[in-house]
């Protein structure tokens, strides 16, 4: 299995992302996106998505160097419009006039629709905790097709509606960043790759009954992921699509489209400074809850108690000492998608040494 470090892996994507007709600035954004989604263990969103991201470039699907477009600027209300612009940019700008915002209002209520996929959405949750802010996101993800099935249903009527929530702690953020699904879509991808069987209770085929195979799955769109934590789990992917959907005014999940993924989002920005009064107490608060949760004595079959954030950040220790895998046929994806824009294997290697 091929490993890079993280420089030469973010150097080849930066010439893909480059040749599919970003400017520097979007290629440097996207290509940190997506390595440092491998760094936080996050395969399925990271370097893996390159050859997807041809193929919406090539079916005019995802727009390089767009900007987002105000739809209403109205105090702490802020829609903007991205356009089928590529996810990473889109939703990095878009977070970023929100937390613009929260510091003159306090806090500040953001839609951004229709961007293309938007990848690991806990960055944006980084984003605004860099800045001092708390960030709570509902994500929307409306395909050509339906890949989730909320609780109930043998069918799929939904995407994988990531929700995020983030606040700054001592050694990193306090970060909840998942698909509402039992496993994210992509997880079901590295699995086919890899030919190895999905967890139980992820996957259903055809007929609503449990499958631990993901090829059918991947290969011909067969069967839906569940969504995780029965109905509650549901009901959270459910309000997902509402809010970034039908609230934010978003792509809808079963709306007819012009295909490809578009994620919208819907996201609240809060000034901690402001609704703390003082964000210093805010972490003083957040220590504290760290610290009493892990008082608890270690459940029977855990080695440790982690708190959301904390397995991204092992993984992109160890990944930054030992080397970021990628799995063999995703290399090869990756390698024929650049063959796809005129990238040779010499310039892949020049760019990879
Ligand atoms: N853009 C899109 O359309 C889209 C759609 C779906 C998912 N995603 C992304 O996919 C990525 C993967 O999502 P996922 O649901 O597979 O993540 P996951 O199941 O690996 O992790 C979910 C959350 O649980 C926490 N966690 C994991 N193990 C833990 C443990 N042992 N103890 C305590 N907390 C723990 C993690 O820190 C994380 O916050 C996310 O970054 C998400 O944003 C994106």
């Amino acid at each position: 299995m091929p490993m890079f470090t993280e420089d030469r892996l973010r150097a080849v994507t930066a010439l893909i992302v480059r040749r599919m007709g970003s400017d520097a600035e979007e290629t440097a954004l996207v290509a940190d996106h997506l390595v440092r989604a491998n760094l936080a263990g996050h395969d399925s969103h990271g370097v893996g998505m390159l050859p997807a991201y041809v193929r919406l470039l090539q079916d005019g699907l995802l727009v390089p160097n767009q900007e987002p477009e105000t739809v209403l600027d109205f105090g702490a209300l802020l829609v903007l419009d991205a356009r089928r612009g590529y996810g990473q940019h889109m939703a990095a700008e878009s977070v970023r006039r929100a937390i613009e915002r929260a510091r003159q209002t306090g806090a500040c209520v953001l839609g951004m629709r229709n961007s293309s996929h938007i990848g690991r959405v806990g960055t944006y949750g980084e984003q605004a905790v860099a800045a001092g802010m708390a960030f709570i996101g509902y994500v929307n993800v409306a395909d050509h097709h339906d890949i989730a099935a909320p609780w109930g249903c043998a069918e799929a009527r939904l995407g994988t509606n990531p929700f995020v929530t983030a606040v700054p702690g001592a050694d990193g953020p306090v970060l909840l960043d998942m698909a509402t699904t039992t496993i994210a879509a992509g997880k079901a991808r590295v699995a086919r790759n890899k030919g190895v069987p999905v967890p139980d209770g992820c996957l259903i085929d055809a007929a609503g009954h449990p499958t631990n195979d993901p090829t059918p799955f991947i290969d011909d769109h067969i069967g839906a992921l569940t969504a995780f934590g029965r109905h509650k789990g549901s009901g959270l992917a459910v309000m997902c699509e509402i809010m970034a959907g039908a609230v934010a005014g978003g792509q809808r999940a079963g709306e007819p489209n012009k295909g490809g993924i578009l994620n919208s989002l819907f996201a609240v920005v809060i000034d901690l400074a402001r609704i703390g009064g003082d964000a210093a107490q805010v972490l003083v608060g957040v220590e504290a809850t760290k610290a009493h949760i892990r008082s608890s004595a270690v459940a029977p079959g855990f080695e440790a108690i982690l708190l959301p954030g904390e397995p991204e950040r092992r993984s992109a220790a160890a990944r930054r000492a030992g080397g970021i895998p990628v799995d063999d046929r995703t290399w090869e994806q990756i390698r024929e998608a650049a063959g796809k824009l005129g990238i040779t294997e010499a310039e892949l290697e020049r760019a990879n040494a």
